[in-house]
């Protein structure tokens, strides 16, 4: 059992974000969850917030606070993908894909370290991929945006370690949701042979390595990229 806490996943309305909303929330903890449209699971409050707008995640967070109390374990997992080849991609491809996935995670946990400095502690974990630090062809926005993560994550760590907070990574392999579902039968078979386990991740089990960073036993964890990827990028 471990301590109960005020939990905010970004994301939360559907794929991963909505399952580690979900074991937060079966673990115990008081969990909100960001949506732009939908619901987060059930015993979660849903606040609207769009990841690109400080103004937004602002508004969101004093709404949690008045409900749940201060924000004490964030995860940044919102993101989006907009794949395509180098020569291909527009400056709009690149730039947005940044923006929601790098620097949505900068404004969320910027406005979460308020609260978790005055408190002298806090749990940041976020969610990058396998990708941000194996590559992936057709990715060049997408796995900057995801490696540039661990960067922040490690400054964070160097920044607030001293305060009680960590900061650390969790790296998905291929999971089964929206974001995959959309890749093509031959691409995603290709992909499945070179996954030592044979398959895709689901959804759960990204959720039970973040929500074990966030709890107690992982109090000297921090600045950490835990790879969740059925042994994908082993050594990357
Ligand atoms: N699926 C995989 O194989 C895989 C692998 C490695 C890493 N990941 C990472 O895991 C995270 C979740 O992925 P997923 O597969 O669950 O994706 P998904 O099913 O496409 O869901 C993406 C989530 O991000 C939210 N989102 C996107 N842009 C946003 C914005 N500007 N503001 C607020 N929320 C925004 C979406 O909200 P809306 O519903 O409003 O669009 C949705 O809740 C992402 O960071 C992704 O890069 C996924």
């Amino acid at each position: 059992m471990t301590t109960p806490r005020t939990v905010l996943v970004t994301g939360g309305n559907r794929g991963i974000g909505f399952a580690i909303a979900e074991e937060f929330v079966a673990q115990g903890h008081r969990v909100a969850v960001t949506a732009r449209t939908g619901q987060g699971p059930e015993g979660t409050l849903t606040v609207v917030a769009d990841v690109t707008d400080a103004a937004s995640i602002d508004a969101a967070f004093t709404t949690i606070e008045a409900q749940l109390g201060p924000v004490e374990v964030v995860v940044a997992n919102a993101g989006i993908t907009k794949d395509g080849l180098l020569m291909r991609m527009t400056e709009d491809d690149f730039t947005s894909v940044v923006d929601t996935n790098l620097g949505g995670a900068f404004r969320v946990v910027k406005r979460a370290s308020k609260g978790m400095l005055k408190a002298r502690f806090g749990r940041i974990v976020l969610v990058s991929s396998v990708v941000g630090l194996y590559g992936g062809p057709g990715q060049a926005n997408y796995a900057a945006s995801k490696a540039g993560l661990v960067g922040f994550a490690r400054s964070l760590t160097r920044e607030l370690g001293a305060r009680g907070i960590t900061a650390n990574v969790v790296a998905p392999g291929f999971v089964e949701t929206d974001m995959t579902a959309v890749l093509p039968e031959a691409q995603q078979a290709e992909y499945k042979k070179s996954i030592p386990a044979g398959r895709y991740g689901t959804a759960a089990e990204i959720a039970k390595a973040i929500a074990w960073l966030a709890g107690d036993d992982a109090a000297y964890i921090s600045g950490a990229v835990i790879p969740v990827d059925g042994g994908l990028g082993m050594g990357h």
